[in-house]
């Protein structure tokens, strides 16, 4: 007997704190079969992959699935599958010539390989979680030797990338798309990019149109993303498209322009054409 209640002692003990109820014991015994159902059901995919091959099985899927099944996915093609907004950038472009752009927010790296082909030196993108690092660095690895991933907070790295670039020398298309975390970093990283003092075009996505309600946006804490979060820097301009959102394709969020003080002036009336100023 003195045994058994050492031994239940001991399983007492082993359990944290918070399992000591009946209650608590049940929800941690369903919270570690859960846990143990995710491992196994990973093990699972790893070993049906390994079998077939990972190609050989995405192939396999590419084959058996309908477009429609994969295509609609926002984070298979660059700017959620906006061809509105993909319009405006290249018009932009055409005429900005950026040297480097500079993505916040990589996931699968959709944007990135599109940013690629904009920027005559080189493009970075920035992001936060390891895990998604990895599978996009892994996915983009032997795309471009010109595009750089980075692990890490996007205000924070931002500010490291512009002390090696010259202000001079470069001008920079930054997508600001970094909307997952608990803080929302845009107004952290336009204030880090008018410190840097260059010419820049940032694009924001899921920002809010009040015009029109067919575009989606986010909301942190109650605040969409909108012109109340942009910082009143000198000279800093915002734009927004006026085609309407019943022309936008894929996820139909909604994009702010931002000029750095005096760039939208550099423009053609081309570039700008279906652009309109709202600060
Ligand atoms: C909407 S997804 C980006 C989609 C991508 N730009 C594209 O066009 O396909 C947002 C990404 O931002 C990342 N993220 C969230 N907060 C971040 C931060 N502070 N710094 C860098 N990345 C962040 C998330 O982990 C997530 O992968």
């Amino acid at each position: 007997m003195g045994k058994f209640w050492l031994r239940a002692e001991y399983i007492l003990t082993k359990f944290d704190k918070r399992y000591i109820s009946p209650n608590h014991i049940v929800k941690g015994i369903f919270r570690k079969l859960n846990r143990l159902l995710n491992v196994l059901t990973e093990y699972a995919i790893n070993i049906i992959l390994l079998f077939f091959g990972s190609e050989k099985l995405a192939k396999y899927l590419i084959i058996k699935l309908e477009p429609k099944d994969y295509m609609n996915q926002w984070f298979l093609q660059p700017f959620n599958g906006q061809f509105v907004r993909l319009k405006h950038v290249i018009n932009l472009c055409d005429d900005f010539k950026p040297t480097v752009c500079i993505e916040t927010g990589t996931y699968r790296g959709s944007t990135t390989i599109l940013l690629a082909t904009l920027a005559s030196r080189f493009t970075y993108s920035i992001e936060i979680n390891n895990k998604i690092y990895l599978q996009a660095k892994a996915r983009l690895q032997n795309l471009d030797q010109k595009i750089q991933l980075i692990n890490g907070d996007s205000a924070e790295e931002i500010e490291i990338l512009l002390k090696n670039l010259s202000p001079i020398e470069n001008q920079l298309l930054v997508y600001l798309d970094a909307h997952w975390g608990e803080i929302l970093p845009i107004q952290d990283e336009i204030k880090v990019l008018c410190n840097w003092g260059g010419k820049f075009l940032a694009i924001i996505d899921d920002f809010c149109i009040p015009t029109d309600s067919g575009f989606s946006f986010d909301v942190y804490s109650g605040v969409p993303i909108g012109l109340n979060l942009i910082p009143e820097y000198n000279g800093l301009e915002v734009w927004i498209s006026t085609i309407n959102s019943g022309l936008e394709t894929g996820a139909k969020r909604g994009t702010a322009y931002i000029f750095s003080s005096g760039l939208s002036r550099e423009f053609s009336a081309s570039a700008m054409t279906n652009l309109k100023q709202i600060r």
